[in-house]
């Protein structure tokens, strides 16, 4: 079990994370991403210059995360016509890199709008790239500012529901300023907490089998000086036991329109310990990941990944694209189940924290509700 303490003043600003960044040398625009697979060991940028080194790059998870998903969906569109390739083949290629948070595609088809109204109006390329851009970097702005709004409503649903303070919150998988425009999702509440002083503890999972909390979120928390610890995702059950967990907060890749909630696999199985144990189970997530085309959970289509990811242990030189290369933790030959996702269901859901406020209980009719007043502002 790795512990840190809260080291008060080291708040270093999630945004000065360079997580995705637009740049435009002599050399003609890039798309610059902070690569995730080789962190927290190294800080290294990955430089895009078509849309299929995104599509290579949204696979092996160097970005990753719903909401930058869509931010990085949006500027592919805008690459591809900026560099005058193909934007219908390139947007249709991003769409399906990965098949479950739908922010990626929300983010893609927002871009090919504004490049095919552009290019309507004016028949001219240039005009339509400059479109795309635009249209990605207000979904850019859009995000941060969600983020901050979704971080002030989980910190007034987390004080309603335990006036007392002092708050040990669980998270699953990663959902900070890596996963954002902003500060993020569940994580952004968290340190919204922890700012005011009422975080006692983040208790955080290293969600196996690719570790985005160890390596991500123990990252993050560390350099904004909070108190958290790092568990094994098995270990949760025996915390919650010991009357350790006070509210469990995860963001989600896509909601269905029942409410039920698609997250990193392990999701569900710590709603289940939740209930058991009485103790609420929080998703923050902004509207644009609540998919009203997509029924209920039985619809949402669940990533599966290659069982090297799960039979292998994959350093930086064995990133999850191309597999093998990877310290072996099983016989050669070993088949493994390797789902990316899993599927929360209302039922066991406290509450989802939007940027337009906060859903509890959680019903389709509220959900709608809430979309309905998303689109109308
Ligand atoms: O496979 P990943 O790392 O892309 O999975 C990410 C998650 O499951 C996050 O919890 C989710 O995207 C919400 S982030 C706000």
């Amino acid at each position: 079990m790795a512990d840190q303490q809260a080291r008060p003043g080291e708040d270093k600003r999630p945004s000065e994370i360079p997580v995705i960044r637009w740049e435009e040398p002599p050399e003609g625009p890039v798309l610059i991403l902070l690569d995730q697979t080789r962190l927290p060991s190294e800080e290294v940028e990955l430089v895009c210059t078509d849309a299929s080194a995104l599509v290579e790059a949204i696979r092996s998870l160097a970005v990753r995360g719903a909401p930058v998903l869509g931010i990085a969906g949006a500027y592919g569109v805008a690459l591809a016509a900026a560099r005058g390739f193909d934007v219908d083949e390139a947007a249709e290629a991003l769409e399906s890199a990965r098949p479950t948070a739908v922010n990626l595609s929300l983010g893609v088809r927002r871009g090919l709008a504004a490049y095919r109204d552009a290019l309507a109006a004016t028949g001219d390329p240039t005009a339509a790239a400059t479109a795309a851009l635009a249209s990605a970097q207000a979904l850019h702005r859009e995000d941060a500012e969600a983020s901050a709004r979704m971080a002030a409503h989980g910190l007034a649903l987390l004080d309603e529901l335990m006036p007392g303070g002092g708050h040990r919150v669980l998270t699953h998988c990663n959902t900070g300023a890596l996963v954002s425009g902003g500060e993020g999702t569940a994580f952004a509440v968290a340190l919204a907490a922890h700012r005011v002083g009422r975080l006692r503890r983040l208790w955080v999972d290293e969600t196996r089998p690719l570790l985005q909390g160890a390596r991500l979120t123990a990252w993050e928390a560390a350099r904004c000086g909070m108190a958290y610890t790092l568990l094994t995702d098995s270990a949760a059950g025996s915390l919650f036991a010991a009357g350790e967990v006070d509210a469990v907060l995860i963001g989600a890749d896509r909601i269905a329109a029942d409410g039920s909630v698609a997250n990193k696999v392990g999701s569900y199985p710590l709603a289940v310990l939740a209930r058991y144990h009485h103790v609420p189970f929080i998703v923050v997530a902004p509207v644009t990941t609540i998919d009203p085309d997509t029924p209920d959970g039985a619809s949402i289509e669940v990533e599966q990944r290659p069982g090297f990811e799960v039979t292998e242990i994959l350093t930086p030189q064995a990133t999850a694209v191309g597999g093998g290369g990877g310290v072996p933790l099983a016989p050669l030959g070993t088949q493994a189940y390797n789902p990316a996702f899993d599927v929360t269901p209302p039922e066991l859901v406290t509450a989802i924290v939007t940027e337009e406020g906060v859903v509890s209980p959680v019903t389709p009719e509220v959900l709608a509700a809430l979309c309905a007043k998303a689109r109308a502002t």
